[in-house]
């Protein structure tokens, strides 16, 4: 009743494996998405490392590489149609097919909603949502095309469930993002392609350590249940099981990854 998961134990008998597999993550050059990448190669996809700048994904790859994984950098857009062909076309040049795609790459402002500009509403909607609308669209469409499915992994967040002050247009984008992972789970089950939305909480990283150390921080931390932050791998299960055929039979499901969060007290 034990599995090998990327080196982490894992129950009920079945080997977590994605030898063989290709995934692309997008806005991989830093972040959660740099961090997803080197855990999928980890476990023995071969991963493409897509974000705007190429030398910041080609540094990703090379991490990966020294620990003895199999990585290319792609120059990706979300929000450029013609970028998202270009970077699935790059995939399946490289390695034949696209079997999975992380759609990760995200942004924010923090902005009273009184004051949001249009501008900023407008690239963060691109970005989340209509991003991830057109990476998947376009991986969909080659999946579909030779009959053998994939799996989607949208990047959401408990801000797509509930609100936070001067985020409006993020947990909007992110809400729309959980409902749209629906619907390719729906439209897209037919094509054996899964699509389910991962759900992080509050994660600790170089940009918000300093925050969560301040009074403010440690207030919003006592109010998740498991009185905790995330850390970047409390999100690798999840991550690895969403990929894989360890979720087969899941589709359309938003997991949430938060210590309890969502479900704190009112
Ligand atoms: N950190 C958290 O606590 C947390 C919690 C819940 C959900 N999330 C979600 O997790 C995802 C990653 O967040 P993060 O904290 O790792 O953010 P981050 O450190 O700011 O990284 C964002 C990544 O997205 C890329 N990106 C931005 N715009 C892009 C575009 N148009 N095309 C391609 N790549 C683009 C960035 O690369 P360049 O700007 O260099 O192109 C970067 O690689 C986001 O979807 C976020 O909403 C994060």
């Amino acid at each position: 009743m034990s599995v090998q998961v990327s080196g982490v134990q894992a129950s009920r008998g079945f080997q977590v494996s994605l030898g063989g597999r290709t995934v692309m993550v997008t806005g991989a050059s830093r972040g959660l998405g740099a961090h997803f990448a080197q855990v999928l190669a980890a476990s023995g996809a071969r991963v493409a490392v897509a974000g705007r700048k190429k030398a910041d994904s080609e540094a990703v790859c090379e991490t990966i590489r020294a620990a003895g994984g199999t990585a290319l950098a792609i120059a990706l857009d979300v929000t450029d149609r013609a970028s998202a062909e270009a970077a699935v076309a790059a995939v399946a040049a490289e390695w034949g097919r696209l079997d999975v795609l992380v759609n990760n790459a995200g942004i924010t402002t923090t902005t009273p909603l009184l004051e949001q500009d249009e501008a900023s509403w407008d690239a963060i909607m691109d970005t989340n949502l209509k991003g991830a609308f057109l990476v998947g669209q376009t991986a969909a469409r080659a999946m579909a095309a030779d009959g053998k499915g994939g799996a989607i992994v949208n990047v959401a967040s408990i801000l797509g469930f509930r609100v936070a002050g001067q985020v409006a247009a993020y947990s909007a984008s992110k809400a729309a993002l959980i409902q749209l992972t629906r619907s390719m789970a729906l439209e897209w089950a037919r094509h054996q392609i899964r699509a389910n939305a991962l759900c992080p909480g509050y994660v600790e990283t170089d940009i918000n350590r300093d925050f969560f150390a301040s009074e403010a921080g440690q207030a919003l931390i006592r109010r998740i249940p498991t009185r905790r932050l995330g850390q970047l791998a409390d999100l690798d299960g999840p991550l690895l099981f969403l990929c894989s055929d360890a979720s087969a039979y899941v589709t359309g499901a938003s997991v949430a990854v938060d210590g309890g969060h969502l479900v704190s007290s009112l």
